[in-house]
């Protein structure tokens, strides 16, 4: 019996569109820069929950990881200018709709990502604990109303 290789082929194709990131086509591509930006926090921010999780905070990389995110912390914005809610976009139409409300919950998450860094260099678990907990809030708070699933 020869395989179904024509089924086979076109499973694959299903996939594969399903799994290829959908690209932003429009010149500067901002869409494409604030999502890699949010992807470049995502990766410093993420190893210090996964730290305290798991019980094992380590102060130096703790920091480490802090500073990153501090370094970080501007780079999603300036790409959300006024003409940039179109397609791969999951922002919520609220980011353009609610400017003033976002950009709130922007310079709060600013804030917290400062007081994370600070509580960070203090080596101190305790500080750092609730400090990482009030940017995960914030990361929370604003996906809620401004970004869909
Ligand atoms: C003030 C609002 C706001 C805050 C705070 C915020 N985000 Fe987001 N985030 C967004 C919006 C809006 C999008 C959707 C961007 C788009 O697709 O246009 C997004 C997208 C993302 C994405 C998806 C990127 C991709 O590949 O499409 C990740 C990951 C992410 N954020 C992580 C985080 C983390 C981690 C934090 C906290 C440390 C955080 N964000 C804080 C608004 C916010």
């Amino acid at each position: 019996m020869k395989p179904p290789f024509f089924f086979a082929c076109f499973l694959s194709c299903l996939s594969l569109a399903a799994c290829a990131p959908a690209t932003d086509t429009r010149p500067g591509q901002p869409v494409a820069h604030r999502q890699q930006a949010f992807r470049e926090i995502l990766k410093s921010f993420e190893p210090m929950g996964m730290a305290l999780r798991e019980n094992r905070y380590d102060p130096e990389t703790f920091l480490r990881h802090a500073r990153a995110l501090e370094q970080q912390k501007d780079a999603p914005w300036p790409y959300f200018g006024p003409e940039t809610n179109y397609p791969p976009t999951r922002s919520k139409n609220a980011v353009w709709s609610e400017a003033a409300l976002f950009a709130s919950e922007r310079d709060a998450f600013l804030q917290a990502v400062t007081r994370l860094r600070q509580a960070a260099e203090t080596r101190d678990e305790a500080q750092a604990r609730p400090a990482y907990e009030a940017v995960h809030e914030r990361c929370r708070v604003c996906h809620k109303a401004f970004k869909s699933e």
